[in-house]
């Protein structure tokens, strides 16, 4: 600390400065997150408003998944498509709640950078007051590519320059990483800035919690079931201890907790819609998770092949998801390679 740091706390800003002097990122990746930040809280308001701000229930349309989309699926979207458009140093952005990317308008300079988000994770919950959030990824445009169309966002997870999510829980967190670890920053709403609260988030290797959706079991596949089975055996059986289970249905309430104390998370393949390969979408929900769970120590697989390698096909695709604590999901890893 020098003379100069007498709070003692930094800010989202601060940090951002000083990751942009030691060189890990330039002027306009550090804008272009502080804009997504801002987002976020404006996004935290409306949330914040629940039944008083007239923003729950059902939009009465539906996305491209096939889901009904909820008013904040909405009201979250559009919050975040018109920051970026004009602050962003962005050249085009992709959404859950978008058929296709939308390129920036032409009226505002086009910027290096492809932005995914899902801009609001856990819809189902939204209309309970349980925690939702919203998960963002940033890539590079291609050289040279002025109107991105959805084929420049394929790119593999290992090429993310960014990811982050915003969980609006309790309180208001951004947990984001640039590639130099994985940092938490809380919401002060009586500054309106975000601020440092933990820095280097690690995943502790081993656990006794996991995040299943149990109810898809009769659903899964053979070494997904036995891997299951060995798990709920408790400590007479082959894994010789007792697991406990969370499941918020909420990715990012899921992934923070497993950020913060440990754990694994799973969403398998399921053979209810075989084409859908589980429930989850790569771009933008698997591909950012696992390179923040990665960054702090742990391990993302679709139970055979680590998630950041996967090569895009489509910019809506699904993807087994096997997250957390990276001995538990090298074990569910081995379950699949085993079998295959
Ligand atoms: P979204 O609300 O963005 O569509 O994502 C919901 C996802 C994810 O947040 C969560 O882990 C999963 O759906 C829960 O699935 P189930 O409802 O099948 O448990
Ligand atoms: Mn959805
Ligand atoms: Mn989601
Ligand atoms: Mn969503």
């Amino acid at each position: 600390m020098s003379e100069f740091d007498k709070s003692g706390s930094i800010s989202l800003t601060r940090h951002l400065i000083e990751e942009e002097r030691a060189g890990h990122i330039g002027a306009d990746l550090r804008l272009l997150i502080e804009v997504v930040a801002r987002a976020c809280k404006s996004i935290s308001v409306s949330v914040g408003k629940g039944a008083l701000g007239g923003v729950l229930g059902e939009a009465g349309s539906g996305n491209i998944q096939g889901e009904a989309q909820k008013k904040l699926d909405v009201i979250a979207n559009d919050v975040l498509l018109e920051a970026n458009a004009w602050g962003g140093h962005l050249a085009a952005c992709a959404s859950e709640e978008m058929d296709h990317c939308q390129p920036i308008p032409d009226v505002y300079p086009r910027g290096n950078y492809l932005l995914l988000f899902d801009p609001l994770d856990g819809s189902s919950n939204i209309d309970v007051n349980v925690s939702v959030g919203t998960i963002f990824s940033v890539l590079r445009c291609p050289e040279g590519v002025t109107h991105p169309d959805d084929s420049h966002f394929l790119q593999p997870g290992t090429t993310q320059v960014a990811a982050g999510y915003c969980i609006y829980g309790p309180s208001t967190m951004l947990v984001l990483s640039i590639g130099q670890g994985t940092h938490a920053f809380t919401l002060d709403r009586e500054m309106g800035s975000f601020v440092l609260t933990t820095r280097g988030m690690t995943v502790p290797a081993s656990t006794k919690e996991f995040a299943i959706n149990m109810s898809n079991q009769r659903h899964w596949e053979t070494p997904m079931q036995d891997y299951v089975r060995d798990l709920l055996a408790g400590e007479t059986g082959p894994r010789g201890k007792n697991f406990n289970m969370r499941w918020i249905a909420s990715m990012v309430a899921d992934v923070h907790r497993i950020l913060t104390r440990g754990g694994v998370f799973i969403y398998p393949w399921d053979k209810k819609d075989p084409s859908k390969a589980g429930k989850l979408r790569l771009m933008y929900e698997a591909n950012p998770m696992s390179y923040l769970v990665e960054q702090a120590g742990g391990a993302a697989t679709n139970g055979r092949t680590r998630i950041l390698d996967l090569a895009p096909t489509q910019l809506h695709q699904r993807v087994p998801v096997f997250l957390g604590s990276r001995d538990e999901v090298a074990k569910a890893t081995e379950y699949h390679l085993a079998h295959d």
